[in-house]
């Protein structure tokens, strides 16, 4: 049963290149409307404990365009889950049992490894705190589509250590890509996906230095604070004290390379991770990046759910 639970799910380079050209051939076929139904006869489920504005629309879209079907149910409409409630790993077997591959988005990233335990189809980790695959796949192919040699292109990723973070250690892992992080003090990447990632050979360097990590980067990334709406005013004062140094603004971007361009997995909060001006900038691709969630989930699915070469 191949899952996509994190990155490090992806086997090698060579699956991963296989997926971007697959990409971009329906990214190209749905351009010219003329997609074939390779996943006619499949259901997607996907199970929602947050919100999502991307991933789950992008899915739904892409499966449709695909010709199949959709099965979406977000926690606030499902009994509660959890061992004074339903257990998961009953939740897991039924849902498994009505489709072909599960997506999932929940509150930790355990909940995640048991639903793909117990659901005996495909699970994809729809993001949680230990990875994002499907949005760092899409920031590849996003680079991939830009650049001619998109695997020598030195990446920068200036931001707090969340999941897509620890997914882009993973890529560079997968990849060869060299990495470099400038990071909050006291936010830490998952330290298992960095020995891991270190072990397998990843060029990553993990910093404070936002100047240093930008640096000739060809590529410049970042993702939203974690919410300071629940902080103390003092804590949340402390908190943006320690951030804003590492805003992804024009300032900082005049030290990567002249033809850098921008990554933001969105939602953007401009004037916290990144400015206005950096987000809408001639750099920014954020916006297709966001658009291409959907063709790479189409390429991601019919690899984890088997369709043949030929069908496709
Ligand atoms: N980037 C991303 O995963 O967006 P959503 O949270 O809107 O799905």
């Amino acid at each position: 049963m191949q899952h996509l639970r994190t990155t490090f799910d992806i086997p090698d380079r060579a699956t991963l290149e296989r997926l971007l050209h697959r990409a971009q051939h329906l990214k190209r076929r749905r351009a010219e409307r003329r997609l074939a139904p390779t996943l006619s006869g499949r259901v997607v489920g996907m199970l929602f404990e947050k919100a999502s504005t991307r991933t789950r629309p992008s899915l739904e879209a892409g499966v449709a365009l695909l010709g199949g079907a959709t099965v979406v149910l977000h926690a606030r409409d499902a009994h509660a889950l959890g061992e004074e409630h339903e257990p998961l790993r009953d939740a897991a077997r039924v849902l498994g049992s009505y489709v072909d591959a599960l997506v999932a988005r929940m509150r930790s990233h355990a909940d995640l490894e048991e639903l793909a335990r117990h659901a005996r189809v495909s699970v994809v980790n729809g993001q949680s705190e230990l990875d994002h695959p499907c949005q760092v796949v899409t920031d590849l192919f996003t680079v991939f589509e830009r650049k001619e040699r998109p695997f020598e292109t030195r990446w920068a990723y200036v931001g707090e250590a969340r999941g897509t973070a620890n997914g882009l250690v993973a890529l560079a892992a997968l990849t060869g890509i060299e990495l470099a992080m400038a990071l909050p003090e006291g936010s830490a990447l998952d330290a298992q996906t960095l020995a891991r990632a270190r072990a397998a050979g990843a060029r990553v360097t993990v910093g404070h230095d936002p100047q240093a990590a930008v640096r000739d980067a060809g590529v410049v990334s970042t993702e939203a604070w974690t919410s300071l709406s629940a902080l103390e005013p003092s804590a949340r004062a402390a908190r943006v004290a320690a951030l804003t140094p590492l805003q992804v603004n024009d300032a900082l971007l005049s030290h990567a390379a002249d033809d850098a361009v921008v990554l933001h997995p969105l939602p953007a909060r401009r004037g916290q991770e990144i400015t206005d001006d950096a987000l809408e900038g001639m750099r920014s691709v954020a916006f297709q990046q966001a658009g291409n969630r959907l063709c790479v989930q189409q390429a991601l699915l019919e690899w984890l759910l088997g369709v043949p070469a030929e069908a496709a």
